[in-house]
């Protein structure tokens, strides 16, 4: 499953975010590439300790725990602490390649098992030329490239490139996460059920009904989920 998910950083937030990437010092992107993805990753990245990357992971990561859509689709255990890349100039494409399975953070010692990766966007997509995430997985190929403040989350087992930037900037904030229901068929169904009982709730607030299925919600997520 790909989802967008819309206005996860505000105008406002997006635009204290671009004050610091602006000011910010980046460094070469392969820093955190695998052995084979190296040989295809050409961009720009914040270094992980740095200043401005802590600053704007806390932002990301409190978005992201206002974020009721994000939740319920992703479920999430584990968010691995996120990064943020750049495409521009003579650093501006990665190529095919899969992210790695369960990823170390160097600092923690954490392990995190990716199931989905996201993408959120810090420019919008007439800044730049090209930059098109292009995702392959059993929906097909789906090119995303979203306004400033938006959010993808697509399948970690997807193989995934982005398109050179040929003119302007793109830059983005990454990473993955382990969700509590590993499977991507149950954590699908459990999003599914959960976004029509909420639609359910809005047309006819809390009814019977709505009551009974939230009930098989939680039990569903009781029975799948570990924490
Ligand atoms: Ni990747």
């Amino acid at each position: 499953m790909l989802l967008h998910i819309p206005q996860v950083l505000s105008r406002e937030e997006v635009q204290q975010c671009r004050e610091w990437l602006t000011a910010a010092d980046w460094v070469d992107g392969r820093v955190t590439a695998g052995s084979q993805s190296e040989k295809t990753k050409n961009n720009l990245q914040l270094p992980e300790s740095s200043e401005a990357a802590q600053w704007l992971r806390a932002r990301v990561l409190e978005a992201l725990g206002k974020s009721a859509l994000f939740f319920s689709a992703a479920l999430p255990r584990k968010i691995y602490p996120p990064l943020f890349n750049c495409y521009t100039g003579d650093s501006n494409f990665f190529g095919d390649h899969v992210d790695n399975a369960v990823r170390t953070h160097a600092a923690t010692q954490t392990h995190v098992r990716t199931d989905l990766s996201f993408t959120l966007f810090f420019t919008d997509p007439d800044e730049y030329e090209g930059g098109e995430l292009v995702i392959e997985d059993t929906f097909g190929c789906q090119k995303v490239k979203l306004p400033a403040g938006d959010m993808v989350l697509y399948p970690s087992s997807s193989v995934h490139r982005v398109e050179p930037v040929t003119q302007g900037a793109r830059i983005c904030c990454f990473s993955w996460l382990e969700s509590m229901v590993r499977e991507t068929e149950r954590r699908r169904l459990l999003f599914e059920l959960d976004s029509n009982i909420s639609r359910l709730r809005q047309a006819h607030g809390d009814d019977e009904t709505a009551v009974g299925l939230t009930h098989c919600y939680h039990n569903l997520v009781r029975m799948w989920a570990s924490t």
